[in-house]
């Protein structure tokens, strides 16, 4: 490896799905690391073992298909925590544990309720234990950034002398100022030289991530921890498109290689922003869909002259160039295979076929199938074929003078092919009630609803996100199409689905009523 490669840490699926509102199924978390490994990521972060079953299950099956790239997995100061993760951890290639305990007076005091002494113990400990089980040990120092310099040095003295190998200086409340964090480095290197690679974590409370992140990294970091589109706790994380971007468009300025492949960085983005129903925001740094737009006048006349008046990096360079438009209704199961493969997507043959079947319906309506589309595609299938009810068919009418009303027919492995109607405030909440009724999920309750399209032009394809709750629990679903009440349809069912494996026993078997 060379020994200046800025090595990249993506946390997307642990700080990004973290936060409210961001939560990914085993299936999407599968995708989101596709789209890292193909971006070429040093580290994925893939979960918290300890936390739940199902952070656990995902940092497991994470770590045994990316067998290229070092899987972590998070772990508090605890001897518990340490052993769950190492067991996730078992089949990795390269697996490391990730333990973290904070340092800061304010956490010491009022979090922990442990003094200097106690927390040094704790890190001895735990930094110990993590080694015993696993080769690779990054230890974080929780709010570092607002922990007294002299007593961060002891912190960190305690966690290289147990074994750590990677000591991650967060500034977890995005507090730090960017000269102020890039001093804090240049202290920590000049006291333990390359005993460890020091590695920074910022939170963009103030809008300062990147900043603080690139002062770090001129200071002496060199692991950078990060998450697509930026999404990560609070105000989130330090963008990972960003921070490449900025290192690769100013190398002058930096002593490290970005050594990503940043074609992917567009469609990374376009996945995380589809799995968690958050759109990027159009002037958002790289990935933004206005980010290469240009739209004065005066601008798109010197963009033609010359791109480099008023373009600092190329599209092409993040994936942001056009899609191509090879694919359409003739095209055949060799070329869609061949497509979804470039685009990182790994189907089985049942979910391949049911995809080809979608993919000619929808190129029976849409004439060009921009990649966007075919992603789009993907992310739908992979996400909604693991319930078992199937939409049949779906009929609406609404109009100034008439109830809206919808009727479903559903097929269901046990109980067949059920059909129901109803009526509701629009289309949408009529094929809400009638699934309802079809599904027999008599207290489902649409909590939020969004759409947004995924590709463009008039034909474009909606994606709709639904957040239904029942009882004390709350599920988001997608569902995608070119009809925008059928895409919600989908969404809805997808929910359905999603509680119907939380809980297979809850439908009776029943006829068509
Ligand atoms: O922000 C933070 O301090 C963290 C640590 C657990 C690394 O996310
Ligand atoms: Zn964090």
């Amino acid at each position: 490896m060379n020994h200046n490669r800025l090595i990249f840490f993506d946390t997307t699926l642990r700080d990004g799905e973290q936060a409210p509102g961001f939560g990914m199924s085993l299936d999407e978390k599968l995708q989101v690391a596709a789209a890292l490994v193909r971006l070429g990521v040093d580290v994925i972060e893939a979960g918290f073992p300890a936390a739940s079953p199902g952070d656990f299950e995902a940092v497991r099956t994470i770590a045994e298909r990316c067998a290229d790239t070092t899987i972590a997995g998070l772990a508090r100061c605890h001897e518990h925590d340490i052993a769950r993760t190492a067991e996730a951890l078992q089949n990795a290639s390269r697996g490391r544990i990730h333990v973290f305990l904070a340092t800061s007076p304010i956490h010491r005091e009022h979090k922990l309720g442990l003094d200097r002494e106690q927390v040094l113990a704790r890190i001895r400990a735990g930094v110990g234990r993590a080694r015993d089980l696993c080769d690779d040990v990054e230890f974080s120092a929780e709010d570092a950034s607002r922990t007294e310099p002299e007593f961060l040095v002891e912190a960190v003295s305690a966690a290289i002398e147990a074994g750590a190998t990677t000591i991650n200086i967060p500034d977890t409340v995005g507090f730090a100022l960017p000269a102020e964090f890039g001093r804090l480095f240049a202290m920590l290197r000049s006291e333990f030289g390359d005993a460890a690679t020091f590695s920074a974590h910022c939170h963009d409370d103030l809008g300062l991530a990147l900043a603080n992140s690139l002062a770090a990294v001129a200071n002496g970091a060199r692991q950078v921890e990060c998450t697509i589109n930026g999404i990560g706790e609070r105000a989130g994380n330090c963008a990972l498109e960003e921070i490449a971007m900025a290192i690769r468009t100013r190398p002058l300025e930096f002593p490290v290689a970005v050594e990503l492949d940043t074609t992917q960085l567009c469609s990374a983005s376009r996945i995380v922003s589809s799995i968690t129903g958050s759109t990027v925001q159009p002037n958002k740094a790289i990935v933004g869909a206005n980010a290469f737009a240009h739209e004065a006048g005066i601008h798109q006349h010197g963009v033609l002259a010359h791109s480099t008046t008023y373009e600092i990096m190329r599209p092409e360079d993040v994936g942001a160039a056009g899609s191509s438009l090879v694919l359409g209704k003739h095209s055949g199961r060799h070329a869609l295979r061949q497509r979804i493969e470039t685009l990182g997507f790994t189907l089985d043959e049942d979910a391949f076929d049911r995809l080809f079947t979608e993919f000619k319906l929808l190129a029976d309506r849409k004439k060009e199938l921009h990649d966007a589309d075919i992603e789009a595609l993907a992310l739908g299938r992979s996400i909604s074929a693991s319930g078992p009810w199937q939409l049949v068919s779906l009929q609406t009418t609404s109009g100034t003078n008439t109830r809206p009303t919808a009727s479903v027919e559903l097929m269901h492995p046990e109980s067949g092919v059920r059909a129901e109607a109803a009526i509701g405030d629009g289309p949408i909440d009529a094929a809400f009630r009638a699934i309802a009724r079809a599904t027999e999920m008599h207290e489902l309750r649409l909590t939020d609803y969004q759409v947004h399209s995924v590709t463009g032009g008039p034909d474009a394809q909606g994606r709709v996100t639904v957040d239904c709750a029942c009882e004390d629990r709350s599920l988001r679903g997608h569902g995608v199409s070119t009809d925008t009440v059928e895409a919600s349809a989908l969404a809805i069912l997808d929910t359905v689905n999603r509680f119907e494996t939380l809980q297979p026993s809850r439908l009776t078997n029943g006829a068509n009523r």
